[in-house]
């Protein structure tokens, strides 16, 4: 669906990072963890291409989302310059998001850089079904580590990595998937960031047995299934191709094929 969504709070919360509170009461009704919206970040022709963006958290009785975004290129520098008054043109929910399994009592939700961004919406529904939640979080460093206060105020155990040390754990958030404290009884994973990270993610969930899920990026034109703009072999000796906007960008855990080069978030 296409929604106005007017701007309440916009604000810079990390390096390159941005927060944006929006009221979209028909995109909320609708939205699940792992969806995304697809919006256009202003009124000119260029960029003519809407920007897909995670759903980073919903508040459902106010009919407010936020999307955390961080400031890459052309569309997301231009974001940067709107502020609280002016309208969103938005096109969403959009994408299969995370199943949520029944049964299970503990997960782990594994987040790199801007890729925590659905998972912070995972944690709150998660958390209103009482499940219990390891968060692991990577980043470069302390200034991108977002989401502190309102993971704190759902009781989730958030577990910090940074690569240069500056806060938490030093070194790869992966490493962190060895600690015994924080696995002990995880039954199921999610994960969104940078594909070696989701690659060292989906080696130590199949030694391990555990099932789980994780959101693929790929560029994306119409993000309704309509173009092939965003197709993608799950694995490299398929013969079809999957569209991460529709049949995505959710996926099981062990269903992708993934790869060392690929950045991302
Ligand atoms: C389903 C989905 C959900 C996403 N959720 C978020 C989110 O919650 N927060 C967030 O900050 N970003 C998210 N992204 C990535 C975001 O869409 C891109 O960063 C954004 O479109 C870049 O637009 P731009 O005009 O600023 O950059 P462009 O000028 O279009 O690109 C600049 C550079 O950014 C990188 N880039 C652009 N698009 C992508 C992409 N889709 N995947 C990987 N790298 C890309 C490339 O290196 C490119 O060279 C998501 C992408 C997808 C597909
Ligand atoms: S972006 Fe057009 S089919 Fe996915």
């Amino acid at each position: 669906m296409l929604e106005k969504g007017k701007i309440i709070r916009h604000n810079q919360v990390g390096t390159d990072l941005y927060e944006i509170e929006l009221a979209a009461g028909a995109i909320v009704r609708e939205a699940q963890p792992g969806q995304f919206i697809h919006l256009r970040v202003g009124d000119a022709y260029d960029p003519l291409l809407r920007r897909p963006l995670s759903i980073y958290d919903v508040d459902a009785e106010k009919g407010t989302m936020e999307i955390l975004y961080r400031v890459v290129g052309k569309g997301t520098k231009l974001l940067t310059q709107l502020t609280a008054g002016e309208e969103l043109d938005l096109m969403g929910p959009l994408g299969a998001g995370f199943s949520i399994a029944e049964g299970i009592n503990k997960v782990c939700l594994i987040g790199g850089g801007v890729g925590i961004a659905p998972l912070v919406f995972l944690a709150r529904r998660l958390r209103s079904k009482n499940v219990e939640l390891c968060f692991l979080q990577g980043t470069r460093t302390r200034a991108q580590i977002v989401a502190e206060q309102r993971l704190q105020a759902w009781s989730v155990d958030h577990y910090i990595a940074t690569q240069d040390g500056s806060c938490g754990y030093h070194g790869m958030v992966t490493d962190l998937l060895t600690d015994e404290n924080i696995m002990q009884g995880v039954q199921f994973i999610y994960t969104c960031g940078p594909e070696p990270m989701m690659k060292a993610v989906q080696a130590w969930a199949c030694q391990h047995h555990i099932q789980g899920e994780l959101s693929l990026e790929e560029y994306m034109a119409c993000g309704i299934g309509a173009c092939l703009g965003c197709a993608r072999k799950l694995h490299s000796q398929d013969e079809f191709y999957v569209k991460i906007c529709k049949d995505g960008p959710v996926f099981g855990l062990h269903e992708v094929e993934l790869y060392e080069g690929r950045t991302g978030s």
